[in-house]
């Protein structure tokens, strides 16, 4: 099958903007409903601020991080996962049936509750499918045995993540029930019986599964997209991990505070590695690294004037 054009990625993000719904706190600087113009142009200017600082596998000098970007980043193998998880996703885009969604993050003091479609969800919540096949190539790179989500929503990134790793054990928690029954029907749609879904809020939950999964080889975070929250959820989850866990952050440049919370983990001092792929940042803690780096990267075709040759 041709591969779509990747490139395309990240303008279908800036055109159909991804939110944290249906927990949309927003930052506190940009109210997320009231000016998506002045919004969408701040993501504009830090994704070129990004495309200027990237490196693409052409300048790379580190194996650790050129097996990554040529693993992830620039892998072109398509794997049946792919067009499956599409498939389900353009089902739920059609669905219109409207859900009331439990809001725990900051927009509830305004809204107790309200009503979304599937559809909407699946528009506007879910990852997009350039970004659901990097998940998916950093399972099938990194083999985790224990992996953790937070913000589950319809369950499209967890099918991703879990088609890539049938034998892992596999928890994702989500706290707005009615988004949890659909994820259920994902689960089920894939037979992926690897994954538990947990149903609560990740402050609740967190704690009780950290101590269940033991250790933590794979986490990945994608929901309640503010400072301390994010920074919390990082601290926590650093009690289980070790010298080859691989631990993600969703939407790290979404918002000043998002920028605010990848500076404060990426900086960390059990960070020995990370990498900002602008969507996703991703952080190891590997020893052999004697120096921390940190590492901003682009595929390659999304800056082609960037292959190393001056
Ligand atoms: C951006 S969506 C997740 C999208 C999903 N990872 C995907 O790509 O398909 C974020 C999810 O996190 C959940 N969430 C946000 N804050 C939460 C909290 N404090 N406790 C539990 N769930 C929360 C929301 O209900 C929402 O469904």
């Amino acid at each position: 099958m041709k591969r779509p054009v990747e490139q395309l990625g990240s303008l279908v993000y800036f055109a159909g903007e991804k939110e944290d719904a249906p927990f949309r706190e927003g930052s506190a600087i940009l109210p997320p409903a009231k000016f998506p113009i002045v919004r969408r142009l701040r993501h504009l200017r830090t994704f070129l601020r990004h495309l200027w600082r990237a490196q693409t596998w052409y300048n790379i000098h580190s194996p650790f991080v050129f097996d990554f970007a040529s693993q992830v980043l620039e892998d072109d193998r398509w794997f049946y996962a792919f067009d499956e998880v599409e498939h389900w996703r353009r089902q739920l885009l059609r669905d219109r049936t409207l859900l009331t969604i439990d809001d725990h993050g900051a927009g509830s003091q305004l809204r107790a509750s309200r009503e979304r479609s599937i559809a909407s969800l699946a528009r506007h919540s879910a990852c997009q499918p350039f970004q659901g096949r990097w998940l998916f190539r950093i399972v099938n790179r990194y083999k985790p045995s224990t992996m953790l989500e937070l913000g589950t929503s319809l369950g499209i990134s967890t099918a991703y993540q879990a088609l890539a790793a049938p034998r892992a054990r596999f928890l994702t928690v989500e706290g707005c029930g009615a988004s949890a029954q659909v994820a259920r029907n994902t689960l089920r749609h894939f037979s992926l019986k690897n994954v538990e879904l947990v149903e609560g809020r990740f402050e609740e939950r967190l704690p009780v599964v950290l101590a269940d999964l033991g250790k933590l080889d794979y986490l990945y975070v994608d929901g309640n997209h503010r400072y301390e929250p994010t920074v919390s959820y990082f601290e926590q989850c650093l009690q289980a991990a070790h010298d080859d866990s691989v631990f993600i952050f969703d939407d790290i440049h979404w918002s000043e505070e998002m920028e605010q919370a990848w500076e404060h983990i990426r900086r960390h001092p059990a960070v020995r590695l990370s990498i900002d792929l602008y969507f996703i940042g991703l952080v190891f803690f590997k020893d052999e690294f004697p120096v921390k780096q940190d590492f901003t990267l682009i595929p390659w075709r999304w800056k082609p004037w960037a292959v190393g040759w001056w």
